[in-house]
C-alpha cells in the first residue's frame, strides 16, 4: 500500500515537473569553441569575436603572470592557478567535478561563454537554441532587465577580487555586451 503511494506521488511529481528527469543536473561545459561555431557570423552577431578580445578570455593566463602569483603568494602561500579562491573568479566551472566538462573544454579560456550563461551540454543542439523555452528549460541562463544583469556581473566583481577599484555598470556592460542584430 504504500509502496503504491510512493509511486502514485512520483508519477505525480514527474508530469507536473519533467524537468526532474535530470536534463539539467547532468548538463556539462562544453567549451567556448562548441559555442563559438554557431555564434561566430556578423548575422548573429559575433559574440565569439567579441568574447575572444575581452579580458574574459585571458582571465585564466592573468593568473599565470608573475603579478598574480606575487598577489597569490602573499594572501595564501600558493601559486595563483593553484589558489581555489583565484580560480573561483577567473575560470569557467570552478570547483566543478571531472565529470562536468565536456572533451573540448579548456580551462585556459578562462571566463567563457558558459561562466555566464550556464552549462550547454543540453541546449546547444539548434533546435533547442531555437526555442528560447526550450533552451532555458535546458540550462540557459538569461536575465530579466539590466539591474538583474548588473547583481550578476558583481558575483565576480567586488571587493573580494584583490585587485578590485570598482565596477561601473554602465561602462563594463558596454564593453563586453554582444547582441544579436535585429532585423
Ligand atoms: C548548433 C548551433 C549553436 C550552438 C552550438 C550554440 N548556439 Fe546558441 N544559439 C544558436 C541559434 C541559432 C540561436 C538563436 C539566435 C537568434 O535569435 O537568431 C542561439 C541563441 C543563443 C542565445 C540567445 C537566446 C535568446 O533567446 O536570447 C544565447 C545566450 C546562446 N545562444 C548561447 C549559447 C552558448 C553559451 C552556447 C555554447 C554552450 C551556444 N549558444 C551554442 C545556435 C547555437
Ligand atoms: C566568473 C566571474 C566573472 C563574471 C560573472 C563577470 N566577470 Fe568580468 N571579469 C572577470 C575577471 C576575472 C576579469 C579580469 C580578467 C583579466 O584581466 O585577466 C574580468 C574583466 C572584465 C572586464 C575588463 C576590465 C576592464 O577594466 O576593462 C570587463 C569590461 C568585464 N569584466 C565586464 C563584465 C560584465 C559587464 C559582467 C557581467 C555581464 C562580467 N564582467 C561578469 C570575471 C568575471
Ligand atoms: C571575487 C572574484 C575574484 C577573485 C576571488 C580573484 N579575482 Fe582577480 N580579478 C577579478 C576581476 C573581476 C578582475 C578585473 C577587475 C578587477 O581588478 O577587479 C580581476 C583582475 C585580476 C588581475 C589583473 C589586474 C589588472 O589590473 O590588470 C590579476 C593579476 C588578478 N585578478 C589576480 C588574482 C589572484 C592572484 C587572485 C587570487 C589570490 C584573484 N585574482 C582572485 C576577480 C577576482
Ligand atoms: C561575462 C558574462 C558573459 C559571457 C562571458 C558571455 N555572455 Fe552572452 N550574454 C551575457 C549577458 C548578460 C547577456 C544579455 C542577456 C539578456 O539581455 O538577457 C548575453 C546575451 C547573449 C546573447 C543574446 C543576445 C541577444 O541579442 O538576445 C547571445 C547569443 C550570447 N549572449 C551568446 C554568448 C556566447 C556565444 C558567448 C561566448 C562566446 C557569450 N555569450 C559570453 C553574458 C555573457
Amino acid at each position: 500500500m504504500a509502496r503504491r503511494i510512493f509511486y502514485l506521488i512520483l508519477t505525480v511529481l514527474l508530469i507536473t515537473f519533467p524537468q526532474l528527469e535530470f536534463a539539467q543536473s547532468k548538463a556539462t561545459y562544453e567549451g567556448v569553441q562548441v559555442c563559438g561555431m554557431c555564434h561566430k557570423s556578423a548575422k548573429q552577431g559575433e559574440q565569439l569575436k567579441i568574447w575572444q578580445e575581452s579580458a574574459h578570455a585571458k582571465a585564466y593566463k592573468t593568473l599565470q603572470t608573475k603579478e598574480a602569483d606575487e598577489i597569490a603568494q602573499k594572501l595564501h602561500k600558493k601559486k595563483a592557478v593553484e589558489d581555489a579562491e583565484c580560480l573561483s573568479c577567473h575560470v569557467t566551472g570552478a570547483g566543478k567535478d571531472k565529470s562536468m566538462f565536456g572533451s573540448k573544454f579548456k580551462i585556459e579560456d578562462g571566463v567563457q561563454c558558459e561562466a555566464c550563461h550556464g552549462p550547454g551540454s543540453e541546449y546547444k543542439s539548434m533546435k533547442i537554441m531555437k526555442d528560447r523555452a526550450a533552451a532555458v528549460k535546458a540550462g540557459l541562463v538569461l536575465w530579466k532587465d539590466e539591474k538583474e544583469i548588473e547583481k550578476f556581473c558583481t558575483t565576480c566583481h567586488n571587493e573580494k577580487s584583490p585587485t578590485f577599484k570598482k565596477f561601473d555598470f554602465k561602462t563594463m556592460w558596454a564593453k563586453i555586451k554582444h547582441p544579436v542584430p535585429k532585423g
